[in-house]
């Protein structure tokens, strides 16, 4: 299995923090705030990573990760000129995916919980990881039908739908590279996450996991401040790299 770590955007909601320097950057307690989706995938036994970013912060990933080999995998960059949507990762790193299965993770999002066994179990289709939250409204989530199995996800609901969010955490087969190649913008503009995983769905093949400890999306400040206690907290014991 392969990896992309998502880390493109401009992170305006975080101004003036990123006027100078990628979100993904930023400081969660003691580490750079990718570090904590790249041990994700490094824990799980990923050994290339394609890392997605901004143009004018390409330099600054470079000089700070490297190649990988200190942690012992291979890095490779691409670049998003423009934030098009998490769907865009599957078109810029199809070379990169080839035949392989893809974990696609978001440079933002930090999870609690080891998730390598659920990545490692993973057997084609697509698994995503769905998380209650109070704020449903700001992220994708799943709607159940009465049988509670999932019946269709929905980006950024305005209207109550489900309590669960779907993390930035994303396990496809090949796929998904075609399945995004056949998406049109939405309204906001961009090529949602949510439209290829429904493509899944309607096959009756994706799964849904659960997370249970905690999850952050960090890109509000309360986000970040929270993030920051719990990597202190909890979170840099677990840390391989
Ligand atoms: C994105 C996805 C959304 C997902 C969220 C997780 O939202 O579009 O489905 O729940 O990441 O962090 P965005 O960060 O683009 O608002």
């Amino acid at each position: 299995m392969k990896g992309i770590v998502l880390s493109g955007g401009s992170g305006t909601r975080l101004r003036p923090l990123t006027k100078i320097t990628s979100k993904q950057l930023l400081p969660v307690y003691d580490r750079p705030m990718i570090y904590y989706p790249l041990n994700t995938l490094i824990k799980a036994g990923i050994k290339e990573i394609l890392i997605i970013v901004a143009p004018e912060r390409a330099g600054d990933y470079l000089n700070l990760l490297g190649s990988g080999k200190q942690w012992g995998v291979k890095f490779t960059y691409e670049i998003q000129d423009e934030p098009g949507g998490l769907a865009q990762a599957f078109l810029i790193g199809e070379n990169f995916i080839d035949d392989d299965d893809v974990a696609l993770i978001l440079g933002d999002n930090i999870f609690e919980d080891d998730l390598a066994t659920e990545i490692k179990s993973f057997s084609g289709g697509a698994k995503v990881f769905a998380k209650s939250v109070p704020d449903p409204e700001r992220f994708g989530v799943v709607k159940f039908n009465e049988q509670q199995q999932a019946e269709r996800l929905v980006e950024k609901p305005q209207e109550f739908l489900s309590s669960y969010a779907v993390t930035g955490l994303y396990v496809c087969d090949a796929r998904a590279v075609g399945f995004a190649k056949e998406l049109k913008p939405s309204a906001r503009g961009e090529l949602e996450i949510v439209d290829v995983l429904n493509k899944y769905l309607e096959r009756n093949e994706l799964t849904v996991g659960s997370v249970t400890g905690e999850w952050l999306d960090a890109g509000t400040f309360d986000s970040l401040l929270r993030a920051q206690i719990i990597a202190k907290d909890h979170l840099t014991k677990n840390m391989i790299i």
